[in-house]
């Protein structure tokens, strides 16, 4: 299972890039207004972050086919490398992501709440299907269920597409969502954080440092092998 960011806050990204295993950045607008800053200069900058080998999944806002074709044109020139246009599961955004696929262009049909959505997403050809675990949980609605089922149903009919799971809010639905055989998510930079965190982790790491001491005092193993 993959890991990506679900940000566009350039510090964020530049960390995580830095200490995780991260395979890309999601966006959506939300997330994009969220920085408050000029649209072209912030995707061009997450580009030369993350380079053109991680995956970078931009998501229009156009409504018509035509318009998110000509959308997902604009951008892939703009950004380049691996990129990919996440467009809402809708008949217009079915049509433009078939469009899209046959110009070559990566696409991720996102704000998948059912299975049949994943289904029909995945016969237009998308790349990728972003399932909002957390917004199905708020509404009683299991989103690792709903994962687990598209991911069995993919397995069943042998489609390519693949499951970005999204919509994060805790480790817990990670988790679970890992178990599913999922072949991605896409979380918020703290949740990365939180993934690591372990209080015996800290006091192993405490205990290894004391009895360390005890022994060779300030040294570092560098000291005692130079
Ligand atoms: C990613 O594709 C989604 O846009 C995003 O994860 C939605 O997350 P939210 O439910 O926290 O807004």
């Amino acid at each position: 299972m993959l890991y990506l960011i679900d940000t566009a806050n350039l510090d964020a990204i530049r960390t995580c890039c830095e200490y995780y295993p991260v395979a890309g950045v999601t966006t959506n607008p939300t997330i994009i207004s969220r920085e408050n800053s000029d649209f072209k200069t912030l995707v061009t900058s997450i580009r030369s972050i993350i380079g053109d080998e991680r995956m970078l999944h931009v998501q229009t806002t156009a409504t018509e086919a035509e318009d998110i074709v000509k959308e997902a044109e604009m951008l892939r020139s703009l950004v380049g490398g691996k990129f990919y246009i996440k467009i809402p599961i809708t008949k217009e955004g079915l049509k433009a992501a078939s469009v899209c696929k046959s110009h070559g262009i990566g696409v991720t049909m996102t704000a998948i709440f059912t299975q049949p959505q994943a289904l029909v997403a995945a016969r237009a050809g998308a790349d990728f299907v972003a399932p909002y675990i957390n917004r199905l949980d708020n509404i009683v609605s299991d989103g690792v269920h709903v994962v687990e089922e598209i991911v069995d149903i993919y397995r069943l009919y042998s489609l390519p597409t693949q499951v970005l799971a999204a919509s994060f809010k805790n480790a817990e639905q990670v988790h679970k969502v890992s178990l599913t055989g999922a072949h991605a998510v896409t979380i918020n930079p703290d949740l990365f954080d939180t993934l690591l965190y372990h209080p015996l982790t800290f006091y192993a790491i405490d205990d290894f440092a004391k009895d360390w001491e005890n022994v060779y005092g300030e040294k570092k193993v560098s000291d005692l092998v130079k």
